[in-house]
């Protein structure tokens, strides 16, 4: 896939970080990248050492399973939500934290609470505390129509929670996290020629659960990664059949089933951070 991508230095990354994997990642429940590749060469005209491009990887990998983890758990409870007989949900940026501690420990074996005790490359750390610290303004701030009765869909959605978490991530950090799809309901989130490459080898039903692409750019130094999201019976509502119908946001459905690809965060990051 690498060859067709001017001015950026793909190479041998790939099959690098692959071999590198599993050793960088046995603590963070990275599950899919098993096989067992050559070991790497040095990437002509790589400016990074392969340790910062590694470790920036890592951290890029564990962002984009945090604010997925946060858009599954605001997807777990949209039917709290969306209840029009109810007004305090008692979905309080506690409860939602709480509920994010989890899924994400489950998901990477990596403590919210606990950042310090984490075997986490330089900089990971400090950026997983400001993941956690914007995903929770966000859920703050959606306190009042979150709890407003008599409407049903409030409209705190996934997506919604996901961009507005990654355009103040964004603003704060300079990291860039971005919510995609090969066919996007909002244009702003349409891929680049790279994430539509990767999306198109996501979309296929053989590619391995989880597992990531990345690129480095030579020009900015830094890594962009993309990472594959996954439907759970939540989304369905929304994205599932019968596709062309439109779902309660008013858009058509795609017609996705249970556990297709439906979609990637793409990150960008500069290398060493
Ligand atoms: C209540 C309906 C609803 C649910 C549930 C829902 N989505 Fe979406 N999704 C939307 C809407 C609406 C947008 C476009 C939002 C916008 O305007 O930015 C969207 C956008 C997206 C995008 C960004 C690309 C695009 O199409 O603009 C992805 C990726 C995505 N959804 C995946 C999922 C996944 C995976 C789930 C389950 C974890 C899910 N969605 C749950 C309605 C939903």
């Amino acid at each position: 896939m690498a060859s067709s991508i001017h001015g950026r230095v793909v190479t041998v990354i790939r099959n690098v970080l692959e071999w590198v994997f599993p050793i960088l990642l046995v603590t963070t429940g990275g599950s899919t990248i098993s096989e067992a590749v050559s070991p790497p060469k040095q990437p002509a005209g790589q400016g990074a050492s392969l340790q910062s491009v590694f470790e920036t990887e890592q951290t890029a990998r564990l962002l984009a399973i945090l604010l997925d983890s946060g858009r599954y758990v605001i997807n777990e409870n949209q039917e709290l939500f969306d209840d029009p007989s109810k007004e305090h949900k008692g979905f309080s940026p506690e409860v939602f934290e709480h509920q994010l501690t989890e899924v994400f420990r489950s998901r990477s074996g990596i403590d919210l609470q606990d950042l310090s005790a984490a075997r986490l490359p330089n900089g990971g750390r400090e950026l997983l505390h400001s993941l956690l610290v914007v995903s929770k303004r966000v859920v703050a701030e959606a306190q009042a129509d979150i709890n407003r009765k008599d409407v049903d869909f409030k409209g705190f959605i996934p997506a919604v929670f996901g961009a507005r978490v990654a355009a103040r991530f964004t603003d704060m950090t300079g990291v860039r996290l971005k919510q995609t799809a090969l066919a996007p309901r909002n244009p702003s989130n349409a891929p680049d020629h790279f994430e539509k490459m990767v999306l198109q080898q996501f979309a296929d039903p053989s590619y391995p659960r989880e597992k990531v692409i990345s690129e480095t750019i030579a020009k900015s130094n830094s890594l962009r990664l993309m990472f594959p999201l996954y439907t759970t019976r939540q989304c369905l509502d929304c994205h599932g059949e019968p596709k062309g119908e439109l779902d309660k946001t008013g858009y058509p459905r795609e017609g996705l089933r249970l556990g297709q690809n439906g979609g990637a965060i793409s990150v960008v990051i500069p290398i060493g951070r």
